[in-house]
């Protein structure tokens, strides 16, 4: 076989890949969206067959040495710069996988799937006790796991590079010790002053239909196509699909804030799912580089765009306009107070900006803890609640609010948590960046403009898929590497004008 039928044949075979997964993200969103209470078992073995045919293929892809002589052939510069790209990264997932035998695919598969049921009911009951002992189980698969991929210093590393491949434990540590010496005193400073709101948004009821409309309308003028992707509800807003792109957000009769924010964060993952290029479904060049760049599009429009003073002052009409229930009293001073209040809270999904990297930082102590056998399961929520107090300065009342209201650890996502801060990080950066390049930028927005922006997007991030690994991706758009000076500035800047800090 040449090296072009050689391609071809990955190609195929990268394809029957993606055909599998597209079936098993449609069976996760029916989950969460459809599925009666009573399919979750039948779901669970459907989803853990599809995770192990799609290993099973996965290895297959070196059949007759066909990834590994591709793989020569690219080192020998024998391919074009996209086939090497395709050839590099489906090589480096393949080794990943290849260490992990079908058996233990299979067992952690089947195992996650029955935790988020035993983990939804303890946390229903407030009953850490009932989740524990599989937790437990899940936490001794996640370190065969990391000895399986093998490590040299410590088993967090392999665990984290599922997510964020090329990140250390010890740059995250270096990172998340410099930002938590920033957050808490701020957080400290800001924690006994409160803003000034005459007329709250939260609290009024909005009918959900309404709230559905009105939602589904701010999308499509954001550039969210509908011809390829959804909007739907389901208790944990996500997005799953490519050219078929499934996002969910949560309604509650008094918090439309709520609802638009997690619009807007799923829309940000959307609209990037929608911008990889289609051409190249099924490889490496439509997948993102890391879980955190996915997560900056999803910060950056929820935040940087979504909570920013001029796209406020358009926000206010919309809602004036579109909302019978919105009074012409709101001003945008007010929503956009509202839109930034800075409060230590329990709930992660629920944390404004600047606590939310607090929240990020405890998970990952904690799993780190966790993973290198520091911390026994037992001992979880007591650690959980030591470090509210200590970096938030709450008290933590219940476990259902506490160590229970996360579903990663159920799901088996163990060095995940991470990326949601490195999203923050990379947004904070390219925002500072579309703002040299763009010097119009808040004009576009108070006009409810967002072309320009999104075009920038899809140019620098979305169409390059996986050309670039994530620190070169984020030094060249740029201009330097993964640092936290940007995000500082960042809240510096916005909540000085906020707070008395
Ligand atoms: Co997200």
């Amino acid at each position: 076989m040449n090296t072009n039928k050689k391609l071809e044949t990955l190609d195929e075979k990268l394809k029957e890949i993606a055909n599998l997964g597209h079936a098993s993200k449609l069976m996760s969103w029916d989950r969460e969206v459809y599925m009666p209470e009573s399919g979750s078992k039948h779901r669970a073995e459907s989803i853990s067959e599809l995770s192990g045919l799609i290993h099973q293929k996965t290895l297959a892809l070196d059949e007759n040495n066909l990834l590994s002589d591709l793989n020569a052939a690219r080192k020998d510069g024998g391919l074009s710069e996209d086939e090497a790209v395709i050839v590099r990264e489906t090589w480096r997932e393949y080794e990943r996988e290849a260490k992990l035998s079908e058996e233990f695919v299979r067992n952690l598969s089947q195992l996650t799937s029955e935790a988020q049921d035993v983990w939804r009911k303890a946390r229903a009951n407030n009953d850490f006790l009932q989740f524990g002992p599989t937790l437990e189980e899940i936490v001794d698969m996640q370190r065969k796991k990391a000895e399986y991929l093998e490590f040299e210093t410590t088993p967090y590393d392999p665990l984290l590079d599922g997510f964020e491949p090329g990140m250390s434990t010890e740059k995250t540590e270096k990172l998340f010790s410099d930002l938590r010496d920033f957050l808490v005193p701020l957080i400290d400073k800001v924690s006994d002053q409160s803003l000034d709101i005459t007329h709250s948004i939260t609290g009024k009821e909005i009918r959900k239909e309404d709230q559905k409309a009105f939602n589904k309308e701010i999308l499509e003028k954001f550039g969210y196509d509908f011809q390829a992707g959804r909007l739907d509800a389901s208790t944990h807003p996500f997005t799953l699909g490519s050219q078929d792109v499934r996002i969910t957000t949560r309604y509650d009769k008094s918090d439309l804030l709520s609802s638009l924010s997690f619009t807007l964060h799923e829309m940000g993952h959307g609209l990037y799912e929608q911008g990889l290029p289609d051409k190249n479904y099924g490889t490496p060049l439509a997948r993102e580089p890391s879980l955190g760049i996915h997560e900056s599009q999803s910060r950056l429009w929820e935040n940087h765009i979504g909570r920013s003073q001029p796209f406020t002052k358009w926000l206010t009409r919309q809602m004036q306009e579109n909302l019978q229930s919105v009074s012409d009293e709101l001003t945008t001073d007010n929503l956009y107070r509202e839109l930034n209040t800075v409060e230590p809270s329990l709930i992660r999904t629920e944390a404004d900006e600047v606590t939310y990297n607090l929240h990020i930082i405890i998970r990952f102590e904690l799993e780190k803890a966790l993973i290198e056998e520091g911390l026994a399961v037992e001992n979880l929520p007591a650690a959980w609640n030591k470090k509210y107090e200590e970096y938030l300065g709450i008290e933590v009342p219940n476990n259902k609010q506490g160590v229970l209201q996360d579903i990663h650890w159920s799901q088996g996502s163990f060095g995940y948590f991470p990326t949601y801060t490195f999203g923050n990080l990379y947004a904070a950066k390219l925002d500072a960046t579309i703002r040299e390049e763009i010097d119009t930028v808040d004009e576009q927005l108070s006009n409810g403009t967002f072309d320009e922006i999104l075009s920038w997007l899809q140019d620098n991030i979305h169409k390059e898929g996986m050309r670039y690994k994530t620190e070169d991706l984020i030094e060249n758009v740029t201009g330097e590497p993964l640092k936290t000076d940007a995000f500082k500035q960042y809240i510096e800047d916005k909540y000085r004008g906020l707070y008395d800090i």
